[in-house]
């Protein structure tokens, strides 16, 4: 069945059963079908704000990027007035891409290679070759067709909508409770691209509940046994030492904390009594920088070795922790970004940016990821991750770009990245396994997965089941 059937099939409002989500369970068929990909691809991905690039990844006048989602390849250009414009990235002759990857058209024209068209940077037929020969064009239709384009957190934001809903009010609650980080200042320390053999989200669904860590992670449940904890598989008992990650759904995002806090009760009494010890506390933040290389900047590590040094006082390590690297940043000359610890806990931890991205948000850093789907296969997703880092002016390094065809050609992923991607494989080759019907989820800590779902069903479906 083709979409267009499904959509006379579905009508609007109406989930075609093999489709349909219970209040805690997701069919594997939204993972697996040829069809629903099409369909996400045509309604959900047409519809939505998605992140392009950085915008330090277009840095001057005629730079531009290809943004390719699905059979869709958008371009994104920057303009001789530093703005930035957006356009499908067809030549309005014959459709030929006009440009390929990433450049900067430095005589301020872009031009298509076929037959010579150029374009200015802002979309408009600049020169076509006898252009007399062509007869009764209107006017309108030798431009570059416009994508819209907005900017948040120094990410460019395409939408193929005809009339995007504002960005920032598609984003909320994230441009408030990020805005103290100022990730619009952040900076790539690295950036790394692989593909994967699964559907792009049985990827984002591996980072965006921490449910999974004390399974697939047993080590950071470990941190006294020093900055680098064995990873055995942790018994039973060993989980109440598991951190308790509840989701928060919002309307069109979600989010999970990672981290203890200190009014989180009970449920964490295990983690609060590790993390009472300066050098207990030490040790997982420099895991973090040894062994993920982000959430944990190199200067961030020398103050976790400076913290393990320290006696247990009346201040928790982790406020010590923060306030050495606050002191360490600004000795550095880095504009570190100031806020309460309320403003830090609520944007600290583990958003879903839907549909694409997903940020782990700390002061000093964020550690990414951006899944992207494939354009015919929902078996198949290219993979990025990335650490983006507040530098001091002047020294924003050349960042480490690294792009493999298969994950496993490259030994740099750090353990717990590794473990990670050491399960994508097999969680996405059982979902096909005919004794598997579909996810059953836990309502605490793997609801971002749910409400992945709930969004998805309004703009594909038209089925709009949940208020906030
Ligand atoms: S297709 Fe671009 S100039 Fe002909
Ligand atoms: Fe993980």
């Amino acid at each position: 069945m083709s979409a267009s059937d499904a959509a006379t099939e579905t009508g609007n409002g109406k989930v075609p059963p093999k489709y349909a989500c219970g209040e805690t369970f997701v069919p594997k068929t939204r993972y697996i079908d040829p069809e629903f990909l099409h369909l996400e691809l045509e309604r959900l991905f047409t519809a939505v704000w998605q992140p392009a690039c950085r915008e330090e990844e277009i840095p001057d006048a005629g730079s531009f990027y290809e943004y390719t989602i699905g059979r869709q390849s958008i371009m994104v250009v920057r303009q001789k007035d530093a703005s930035i414009k957006a356009f499908y990235n067809a030549c309005t002759h014959r459709g030929m891409k006009v440009v390929r990857g990433a450049g900067c058209a430095a005589d301020g024209d872009l031009r298509c290679a076929f037959h010579g068209w150029r374009f200015g940077l802002d979309g408009r037929s600049a020169f076509v070759p006898s252009r007399d020969e062509f007869l009764h064009r209107p006017r309108e239709q030798w431009s570059l067709r416009p994508v819209s384009v907005g900017t948040w957190g120094g990410w460019v934001f395409v939408s193929m909508a005809e009339n995007p809903q504002d960005l920032l009010e598609w984003l909320d609650p994230l441009p408030m409770a990020l805005e103290p980080f100022r990730l619009q200042d952040m900076r790539f320390r690295w950036r790394k691209r692989t593909k994967l053999a699964a559907n792009y989200k049985t990827v984002i669904d591996a980072f965006i509940e921490g449910y999974h860590t004390p399974g697939t992670h047993p080590q950071t449940l470990r941190p006294m046994q020093g900055p680098r904890p064995s990873a055995e598989p942790a018994p039973p008992q060993e989980y109440v030492y598991a951190p308790y990650t509840p989701t928060i759904p919002y309307r069109n995002h979600s989010r999970f904390i990672y981290t203890a806090r200190p009014d989180s009760g009970d449920r964490d009494s295990a983690r609060r009594e590790q993390a009472a010890r300066p050098e207990v506390f030490a040790n997982s933040m420099q895991y973090n920088y040894l062994e993920v290389g982000s959430l944990v900047t190199e200067r961030d590590y020398r103050a976790a070795q400076q913290l393990a040094t320290m006696d247990a006082g009346d201040v928790p390590p982790f406020v010590l922790y923060h306030q050495l690297c606050e002191q360490l940043a600004r000795a550095e000359g880095v504009d570190f970004p100031t806020m309460t610890m309320e403003q830090y806990f609520a944007g600290n931890g583990d958003w879903h940016v839907f549909p694409t991205l997903v940020l782990l948000v700390e002061k000093s850093c964020v550690l990414g990821y951006r899944m992207l789907p494939d354009a015919e296969d929902p078996n198949r997703c290219v993979f990025e991750m990335f650490s983006l880092e507040h530098f001091a002016p002047g020294e924003v390094p050349q960042t480490s770009w690294l792009e493999v065809e298969r994950w496993q050609d490259h030994d740099g992923w750090g353990e717990l990245p590794t473990q990670d991607l050491q399960n994508i494989d097999a969680i996405h080759a059982g979902m096909h396994s005919r004794g598997f019907e579909g996810l059953w989820l836990n309502t605490a800590q793997e609801m971002s997965i749910r409400n992945e779902h709930a969004i998805a069903d309004r703009f594909i479906f038209g089925v709009d089941d949940r208020d906030d």
